[in-house]
């Protein structure tokens, strides 16, 4: 693969960060995650958005314009012949001695992006639908930011998989805030799709919003308010949103069943119209 790093485009094994980055020190970086179909990027608007929008928040300054940034992005796919994956991006507070404090504003930051290929509409999982489980939300207060800090999220996949399941949709006082690297969504009986309001406590998923467009735009109604684990089990569907699972469908939260334990008409229906639009 060709990666990009710092300006410059070079094959992955000649690619390197200092050992004192500080996004590898103090996980001080952030990252967007775009899927691309057909050779396209989905989104990008919506994530090249939420990236300002994450430098913002941390105070975190990156001398390139939206332009650039999407010339790296085709660049990557050019070079790497991507027909379908994502783009990984990330941005770092770059390179200064350790120390607790922030360097210096001029402080140039880190920029690192690569392609990886995946294989999104064909998808064996959205086929059969995820069994989830739910965890404690142990994650910090800022989860809208969307930082490198994914230790946590990383924990729960592993114990859902430890317990024979797909994923986590982690629970903050009662309620579930999103899943481990989704937005989590149900529909109810009287077929509304609920989903969490925005607030600093998930990350404010860009396929959530375009899926929310979707649905309005079919005279779906939606709902954004939080859910208990209960509530969502007694769903008659259940689905997840990210850039690149786009919708996948749950089929179980703690071995109960949500409906027929099959994926729901909905959340295959919203995954069939976010295809097409991105095509
Ligand atoms: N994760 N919530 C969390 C915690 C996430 O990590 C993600 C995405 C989402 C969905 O956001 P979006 O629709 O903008 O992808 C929600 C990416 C895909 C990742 O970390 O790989």
């Amino acid at each position: 693969r060709t990666v990009y790093v710092n300006g410059r485009y070079v094959p992955e094994n000649e690619a390197s960060v200092s050992v004192f980055d500080r996004g590898f020190l103090f996980a001080d970086g952030i990252y967007e995650v775009t899927a691309v179909l057909n050779g396209r990027l989905v989104d990008f608007e919506g994530h090249v958005a939420r990236l300002h929008r994450s430098l913002n928040e941390l105070n975190m300054h990156l001398s390139l314009n939206d332009n650039a940034l999407r010339d790296i992005h085709r660049q990557l796919i050019d070079k790497n012949g991507l027909q379908e994956g994502l783009v990984y991006l990330q941005v770092t507070r770059g390179v200064a001695d350790r120390d607790f404090a922030y360097p210096d504003a001029q402080t140039p930051a880190t920029l690192v992006a690569f392609t990886q290929q995946k294989a999104i509409i064909d998808s064996p999982l959205a086929e059969r639908g995820l069994k989830v489980i739910s965890l404690p939300d142990m994650r910090w207060g800022r989860r809208d930011i969307k930082t490198v800090q994914l230790l946590y999220p990383s924990m729960a996949k592993m114990e859902a998989k430890k317990r024979g399941a797909d994923d986590a949709w982690l629970v903050d006082s009662g309620l579930v805030t999103e899943g481990s690297s989704s937005n989590a969504w149900i529909v109810d009986h009287d077929n509304t799709l609920i989903t969490r309001e925005l607030s600093r406590s998930l990350l404010h998923g860009i396929t959530r919003r375009t899926i929310m467009q979707l649905a309005q735009q079919h005279d779906m109604k939606v709902e954004e308010r939080g859910f208990t684990i209960k509530e969502a089990q007694n769903a008659r569907e259940a689905f997840m949103t990210s850039a690149t699972s786009l919708v996948y469908p749950v089929v179980s939260i703690d071995q109960r069943p949500i409906g027929e334990g099959q994926p729901g008409e909905i959340a295959r229906a919203l995954r069939r119209l976010y295809i097409e639009t991105s095509l």
